[in-house]
């Protein structure tokens, strides 16, 4: 080896990997042009689209559910999914405090409270004894979310629901192609909301689903969405004071172009998630998130380690990522914990929570799509820096 490829990037040696190398997001694909020229030709543009029915049909089908209604985005369908059981003043639902904070957001503009239980270290995924623990006479709902495309618990969350009597929704909006069992997620729970925003694992830019095997509820969620229409009634009909949340025919078309890559992409995913995560696990110190041992996939819409400086001549975790970046691999810090935010008032810390936001390190999902060698090349450049830790703790980087 060079001087030059052993010195770390960061202090002018060569980076471990070429940026370049990487697979970039969104997936342009030749078929996304074929499909939007189709619904500009062909389709209609909105209401009617033969490619918002297909995208429906053909989602719901892949992640194993009855019904599946598309809308603007996943903020709005987690709006739906709340409103579909009549949540509202008065009324607390439980959530994780690491999440994006969509979650908490709708539960608000329906105009009922938030209540954050903390997470499970293993996971980051909301955990099912503090959730037990949160339930009072207001609670109507539990959200948990499949963070990082790592599926929660969700027997434990079912059996929670059915002993107090609560909505169990699905915040799947990172989770496409997961597998909690041998089941996908989604309509495990009552229903379960998708995010096809931009980074998402399955992409339109923006847009998202609602999915559930309950016809009564579906029946509520396209009121919800569509201006208070019913399913059957008449245009001009609307027995609900219902908002509009459809998805256009372009992002159908987008979604619909991509729908015969998914399957490859999520077990590309898996496979490289799972072979990264057997390299990092070795390197001293270093700890990757786990899996319940009932969860069948992860979608790894993000891999999710713990970092400790501590196994790093104490770099702390800002000057450790930019020291990553510059040898060609981007990882970042991620979410801080929702009851932080301005808009959440009197909420306690939570230990678990707070350690995630301090400890989180993020690979994205396409970087998972890469060659293996990349895999390899990851796992190097942060043995690379944990080498010269000493070195780049005493630098100003
Ligand atoms: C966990 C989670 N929930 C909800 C959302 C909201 O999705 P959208 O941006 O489609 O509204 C996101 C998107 O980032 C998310 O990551």
């Amino acid at each position: 080896m060079s001087a030059s490829a052993d010195k770390p990037a960061v202090l002018g040696g060569s980076p471990v990997i070429e940026r370049a190398e990487w697979p970039t997001w969104p997936p342009r694909l030749p078929e996304i042009n074929a499909a939007l020229n189709n619904v500009i030709t062909n389709d209609q543009w909105g209401v009617g689209s033969q490619a918002v029915e297909d995208f429906e049909q053909a989602f719901c089908g892949y992640q194993e559910a009855q019904y599946g209604i598309a809308m603007t985005n996943c903020t709005v369908a987690l709006y739906a999914a709340l409103a579909a059981f009549d949540i509202g003043p008065g009324d607390e639902v439980i959530i994780p405090a690491y999440t994006f904070m969509a979650t908490a957001a709708a539960i608000i503009q329906v105009g009922a409270t938030p209540v954050f239980a903390d997470i499970d270290p293993l996971t980051y995924n909301l955990d099912p004894d503090a959730t037990e623990a949160a339930v009072n006479s207001h609670t109507r709902a539990i959200i948990p979310v499949h963070i990082g495309g790592n599926p929660a618990d969700m027997e434990a969350f079912k059996d929670l629901a059915a002993k107090y009597n609560l909505a169990l929704i699905e915040d799947a909006a990172q989770a496409p192609g997961a597998m909690y069992g041998d089941r996908k997620v989604g309509a495990i729970g009552d229903l379960g909301c998708f995010s096809f925003q931009s980074s998402k694992n399955l992409t339109a830019g923006e847009g998202g689903i609602l999915l559930t095997n309950d016809e009564h509820l579906y029946d509520k969620i396209f009121q919800v969405y569509n201006c208070g229409r019913t399913l059957t009634g008449p245009w001009y009909e609307h027995v609900y004071p219902g908002l509009n949340f459809r998805i256009s025919a372009f992002q159908a078309a987008v979604l619909n172009a991509q729908m015969p890559h998914l399957e490859g992409w999520v077990s590309k995913r898996e496979e490289n998630g799972l072979y990264l995560e057997g390299l990092l696990n070795e390197i001293e110190g270093w700890r990757c998130l786990g899996r319940y041992a009932k969860t069948g996939r992860n979608a790894y819409h993000l891999q999710i380690s713990a970092y400790n400086p501590g196994s790093f001549s104490g770099l702390p975790k800002k000057k450790f990522l930019a020291a990553l970046l510059a040898e060609g691999v981007v990882a970042t810090d991620g979410y801080r914990p929702v009851y932080s935010m301005p808009f959440i008032e009197d909420s306690e810390p939570l230990p678990h929570t707070e350690a995630a936001c301090r400890d989180q390190v993020w690979i994205r999902q396409f970087e998972l799509l890469a060659d293996r060698h990349l895999m390899d090349k990851t796992a190097e450049a942060i043995r690379k820096i944990q080498d010269h830790s000493r070195l780049l703790c005493a630098q100003d980087i």
